[in-house]
């Protein structure tokens, strides 16, 4: 299996069907994580006008970290899973008294960011800085546990680290950013849990799944 022909045809694909969402605009790190903490658990409609509010508000990881904590709860309030906001006001006040108001620019040092996880700092690294690290989320697993027909549990230890490592194989190394948004984006649009349009998927010829009718029942999730 060629690398650069799975991580090509995911970015013809992206080009033509991406949705023009407003982190996708942008290289500015303040953006983009407060985007990817916002869409945790979240949908992408519901998510969208609390990154406005937020944005508008907070314009930059100053204002944020010099706001009233109870201001930046009332913002959320909706959104539900509280700790994140909690975490979210954290991490601006660190950025700006930590690190002069500049966030980070190496995976390594993200997740040392107070609610900054492993697929946040991957998401912040290859859209701000290019790094080619791959994030890992629920699309990703979908959509390469299809195609490669892995049916490794994704909710054990040994299937996250098998699917990370996957994920890394086939990054681009040339626009690795592009790429994460991709794949995370063809899990979204086409490659979806329910009734995939596999009939009409660049992806079909060398599906794994599609050749073995497993498409539904990949990937494995066994829940403990
Ligand atoms: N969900 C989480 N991160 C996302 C992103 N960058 N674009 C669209 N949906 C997302």
């Amino acid at each position: 299996m060629n690398n650069k022909y799975f991580a090509s045809i995911l970015l013809d694909w992206y080009w033509l069907h991406k949705r023009d969402l407003p982190w996708r605009n942008t290289k500015d790190p303040y953006i983009i994580w407060l985007s990817e903490i916002i869409l945790q658990q979240t949908r992408v409609a519901q998510g969208l006008p609390y990154f406005e509010k937020f944005i508008n508000k907070y314009p930059k990881v100053e204002n944020l970290a010099e706001a009233p904590a109870d201001e930046v709860m009332r913002l959320w309030q909706g959104l539900g899973y509280y700790s994140r906001a909690r975490n979210l006001h954290q991490c601006a006040k660190e950025v700006v008294s930590v690190h002069g108001g500049q966030f980070p620019n190496s995976y390594q040092e993200l997740l040392r960011l107070k609610g900054v996880g492993s697929y946040t700092a991957a998401a912040i690294a290859s859209f701000a800085f290019d790094q080619s690290v791959a994030v890992v989320d629920g699309n990703v697993f979908r959509v390469l546990a299809r195609y490669f027909g892995v049916s490794t549990d994704i909710a054990s230890h040994a299937g996250k680290k098998e699917f990370e490592a996957m994920a890394n194989r086939f990054i681009s190394k040339e626009q690795p950013g592009q790429y994460n948004q991709a794949i995370m984006e063809f899990g979204s649009l086409q490659c979806t849990p329910k009734n995939p349009d596999c009939l009409h998927c660049p992806l079909q010829q060398g599906c794994s799944a599609f050749k073995d009718g497993l498409v539904e029942q990949l990937p494995v999730k066994i829940n403990r």
